[in-house]
């Protein structure tokens, strides 16, 4: 494999496009916006400059970094010669059937495509193309250049080759990819949005306060971020459509979202990305000042 494209330029995207580019592979960034095709390539150098200052890569794989990727704007261009495409616009069921629909007929017959949902099923975007044996789920975790893992997931119909091949690319990249199958939330949003789920009721009730309910799991379990912090950093709306997901999939009253998230998604209180969830962001500063919603 050689010739990646990447669709969605962004948080995920930019993150995926950095680590395939810095590991050699000829990248094509696609979105249907310049805009964000500008704004990816500014975080990757931003990001690059970070791994340059603490000595992790020079100034020459930070330029042969920027040289392996190309932006586009039509996917058709973009995957003429693609081996693998990595999916990762939108979080929206129907946006991504249809991105499948139309990478299947784009693409050659040989390339994989995969997907970096966090929870929609891989089984469902492999029935909208006629190569359900070469659609495969390729869960990064954010930030993408940092994170070992990659959640390698199956769907009903993924072949062995397929399977294979991919947990033999993400050891390239450097990471370490784990084997699931296709279940709503897969392992890693199964486990994770319960737990954050839980930490919001807490707050909810008020059984301790933002700072506290983190501190515990900062202090307690070796967390490096408490779950309401992971909760605004991974974007509330994101947890709310994963907790649906889960909800709806398994038909389980346990999985059902905090009343107070889905308050805090209408309100606009999205986390970090708008500037406010359970903690205030300012932007330059790193210091974690609860929200005033929260504050006693
Ligand atoms: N690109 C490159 N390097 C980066 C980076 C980026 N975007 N962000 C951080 N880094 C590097 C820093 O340079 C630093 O490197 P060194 O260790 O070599 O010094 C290191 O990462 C740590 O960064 P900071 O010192 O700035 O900050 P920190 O110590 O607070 O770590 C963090 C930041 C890595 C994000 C850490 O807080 C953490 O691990 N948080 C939890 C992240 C997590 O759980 N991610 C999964 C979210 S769930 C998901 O993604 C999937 C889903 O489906 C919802």
């Amino acid at each position: 494999m050689k010739n990646i494209v990447v669709i969605g330029a962004g948080t995920m995207g930019n993150g995926i496009a950095h680590v395939f580019a810095m590991n050699q592979y000829q990248v094509s960034l696609v979105d249907v916006s310049e805009k964000a095709l500008e704004k990816a390539l500014i975080t990757i150098e931003k990001n690059l400059d970070r791994m340059l200052s603490k000595g992790s890569i020079g100034e020459e794989d930070k330029k042969n970094t920027l040289n392996n990727i190309k932006t586009f704007t039509d996917l058709g261009l973009a995957c003429t010669h693609a081996d693998l495409i990595v999916e990762a616009a939108t979080e929206n069921v129907d946006l991504k059937l249809k991105i499948f629909q139309n990478m299947d007929q784009l693409a050659p017959a040989n390339c994989i495509l995969a997907t970096n949902t966090s929870s929609i099923s891989i089984t469902k975007m492999a029935a909208a193309t006629q190569r359900p044996d070469k659609v495969i789920g390729m869960h990064f975790m954010n930030p993408v250049p940092v994170m070992k893992l990659v959640e390698v997931i199956r769907g009903y119909a993924t072949s062995n080759e397929t399977a294979s091949q991919i947990m033999q690319l993400a050891e390239k990249l450097g990471k370490i990819p784990v084997e699931v199958n296709d279940y709503p939330g897969f392992v890693a949003n199964r486990i994770l949005m319960p737990m954050i789920n839980e930490a919001i009721y807490s707050l909810f009730e008020g059984v301790a306060g933002v700072y506290e309910i983190d501190t515990v799991m900062k202090l307690g379990m070796a967390h490096p971020m408490g779950p309401l912090q992971l909760a605004d950093f991974i974007g509330l709306d994101v947890c709310l459509s994963i907790l649906r997901v889960l909800h709806e999939g398994f038909g389980n009253p346990k999985y059902a979202p905090c009343p107070l998230l889905v308050n805090m998604v209408m309100a606009g209180k999205l986390g970090a990305k708008s500037g406010e969830g359970f903690y205030l962001y300012q932007p330059g500063s790193k210091e974690l000042v609860v929200s005033a919603s929260f504050s006693k």
